[in-house]
């Protein structure tokens, strides 16, 4: 892990190396003509929550491909096994370590601290959240609003809130968060949902505001429509086949691993680089309720 002043000195020097006489900063060739400017995570600790399915899996995948060592994190727990599973057969350096848990219950804390998490993480993925339902106002249920707001709200902002002074005593991290389109833009019957996300975008950018002096970086990563890979409209829709269907027809959506390959890239940015908000859309999708539709061919 850099120390915070790492990046300030190393900038610094360079400035002094190729200062113009009035002191602006100039980049030689030899900057200017490199691959883009990424940094290995081999050996860092990452803990992923909703790691069982979706954007969470597949970013778990693609952090152990780069030698990344894991704490996976959701409530099923033969699905993170058979990562687990899967990481050691294909021979992978990193450890990897199953918490099984509700990110919004006390329990799970308590397992996470005995597994070690507390003492090693310097990269979380905030990612555990569902919508459930669809309804307007007036004809939801209850129990979809308090399991959206337990699991994306009071669960995402208490794990950072158990995880956080480790990592700054530790010398920094990163935090990214799955935030949504649905926290930039609301839409008609998705209430709750919206405001979970928005609510989480907003604990994010306190978060940025309380850490940029502690060396911690922080990300919100807002997608639009995904579906290859997740549950997510199985889960909102709660298993109504035609619905889901409906969800992704004619559109060519974001799949998880589009997703996590943006989530990985944002984690190998140089040191004095922090992304705050990544917005990725699918190309046919230009807001949350403007997508671009392909009829299919008739038969
Ligand atoms: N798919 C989209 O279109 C989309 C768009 C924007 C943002 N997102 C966000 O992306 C994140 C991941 O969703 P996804 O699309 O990958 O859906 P998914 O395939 O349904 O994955 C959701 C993951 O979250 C876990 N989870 C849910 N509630 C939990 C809780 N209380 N405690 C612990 N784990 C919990 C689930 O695991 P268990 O059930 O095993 O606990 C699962 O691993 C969510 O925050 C979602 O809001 C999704």
């Amino acid at each position: 892990m850099a120390k915070p002043d790492d990046a300030v000195t190393k900038l610094t020097r360079e400035s002094s190396d190729v200062a113009s006489p009035g002191g602006v900063r100039r980049l030689n060739y030899d900057e200017l003509f490199t691959p883009s400017r990424t940094i290995p995570l081999a050996g860092r600790t990452a803990l992923v929550t909703g790691a069982s399915s979706g954007i969470g899996k597949a970013t778990a995948c693609m952090l152990a491909q780069e030698g990344c060592n894991l704490f996976l994190v959701a409530r099923r727990e033969p699905q993170l096994l058979e990562i687990k599973t899967e990481v050691e057969k294909r021979g992978l350096p990193g450890k990897v370590t199953v918490v099984v848990g509700d990110v919004s219950k006390d329990e799970t804390y308590d397992a996470l601290r005995t597994a070690g998490a507390y003492d090693q993480v310097d990269i979380i993925v905030n990612n555990a959240g569902l919508a459930r339902g669809k309804e307007p106002v007036g004809s939801a249920l209850l129990s979809d609003w308090s399991e959206m707001m337990d699991a994306n709200c009071l669960g995402a902002f208490r794990l950072v809130n158990e995880l956080l002074p480790g990592m700054i005593a530790r010398g920094g991290g990163h935090i990214i968060s799955t935030g949504s389109i649905a926290g930039l833009e609301s839409y008609e019957n998705g209430s709750v949902y919206c405001a979970s996300k928005h609510a989480l975008h907003a604990f994010m950018k306190c978060l940025r505001y309380e850490t940029y002096a502690k060396n911690i970086r922080t990300t919100v990563l807002a997608p639009g429509f995904v579906g290859a890979g997740t549950e997510f409209s199985e889960v909102r829709f709660k298993g109504d086949e035609t619905k889901i269907a409906a969800t992704y027809a004619g559109m060519e959506e974001l799949s998880a691993s589009d997703v996590a390959s943006n989530i990985v890239w944002v984690l190998q940015q140089p040191a004095n680089v922090n992304l705050d908000l990544v917005h990725i859309m699918p190309t046919c999708q230009g807001g949350a309720t403007r997508i671009h539709r392909v009829a299919a061919p008739s038969s």
